[in-house]
């Protein structure tokens, strides 16, 4: 591991611990890798299930992650256990503390995906999908917060760091997703409450949303997913490691003062997604009837801009 980000041999992560859910494939890979090479060490957690969840677990790819950044020279562990669970997420932390002593970050990005219709989609689909990512992001935040606090009230200082991981289903809506971009517009709630109650214990908590070539996008997109021809030397746009730098650095030191705030991040573009603020807004000061409040509201929305389009919406 030689790759120094300051210029001046100093690596961004050096002596922090990091722990990546879902980092066995895809973007939690490329983010596990990126954070090493910046000299964290990384809890690299994966259950090792199929795109939707099913098909059973394994150990498989935590640990191939493991091996690649220790054969790069860094240190690392797997855990395999799974983040929607309480004991899941509880020893992911364990593992954390117990390994390397310590506990500075958390990228949450674990998570499957069950696309259906609303009209098909099962309670089972929206269960399972809620409960990967929402669930998933929450249980590990708490166990790593609750650490943060004692770390606080035993009088050390914290400079401790959450990335959650959204998506642009999530901030717009994306028709075919409805359980998914329940839960990742769930997750940017999480998300802004733990920028806010957490700062007093040195937790910054932001969330990304990513786009990149995974095994979650490149049947669906494979047209703007797809790498370039090889020997090109073209900028391979979707690979998942360009969404990486933005994480790693969020989730260092250097990141002091970003907090409660929202990327989207893909290929060579970083874009600050700026959410729900008050557009036109009326107030008669007394109760309207249904029919005044539809006048009304009607008058704002021509008032308003247009909403922004949901993702595959024709
Ligand atoms: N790829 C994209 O363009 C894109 C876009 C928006 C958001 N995202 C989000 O990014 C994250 C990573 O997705 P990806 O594209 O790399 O997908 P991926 O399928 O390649 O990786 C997800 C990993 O999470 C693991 N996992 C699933 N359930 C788990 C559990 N309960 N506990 C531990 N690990 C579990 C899987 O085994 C898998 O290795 C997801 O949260 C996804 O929703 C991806």
């Amino acid at each position: 591991m030689t790759a120094s980000s300051d210029g001046h041999g100093t690596r961004l992560c050096a002596g922090r611990v990091v722990i990546v859910t879902g980092a066995g494939r895809g973007l939690g890979r490329a983010h596990a890798l990126a954070f090493a090479a910046e000299g964290a060490k990384v809890v690299v957690n994966d259950l090792g299930v199929g795109l939707d969840g099913a098909g059973g677990s394994s150990p498989g790819p935590a640990r191939q992650v493991v091996d690649e950044i220790e054969a790069a020279g860094g240190e690392a562990v797997a855990h395999d256990g799974d983040i929607a669970t309480g004991a899941g997420a509880a020893s992911l932390i364990g593992v954390a503390l117990d390994t390397f002593g310590r506990l500075d970050t958390l990228v949450n990005n674990a998570g499957f995906l069950r696309d259906r219709m609303l009209v098909n989609l099962d309670e089972d689909d929206w269960d399972a999908v809620l409960r990967v990512h929402l669930k998933g992001h929450f249980l590990t935040l708490k166990h790593a917060a609750t650490h943060w606090r004692a770390e606080t009230k035993a009088g050390r200082t914290t400079v401790a760091r959450v990335i959650n991981t959204s998506s642009g289903a999530g901030l717009l809506g994306s028709v075919g997703q409805g359980n998914y971009s329940a839960a990742k517009a769930g997750i940017v709630g999480l998300t802004l409450v733990a920028a806010a109650e957490l700062g007093r214990y040195g937790v910054q908590a932001n969330a990304i949303a990513p786009a990149a070539r995974t095994r979650m996008t490149e049947q669906t997109f494979a047209e703007t997913m797809a790498a370039p021809g090889e020997g090109t030397g073209a900028f391979d746009a979707m690979a998942p490691e360009n969404v990486s730098p933005l994480v790693v650095w969020l989730g260092s030191a250097a990141s002091d003062g970003v907090t409660g705030r929202v990327f989207e991040a893909e290929a060579g573009r970083i874009t600050v997604m700026e959410g729900w603020h008050p557009g036109p807004s009326v107030d008669r000061g007394a109760r309207w009837t249904p029919a005044e409040a539809g006048e009304a509201a009607r008058q704002l929305l021509a008032e308003a801009g247009p909403g922004r389009p949901v993702y595959g919406a024709r």
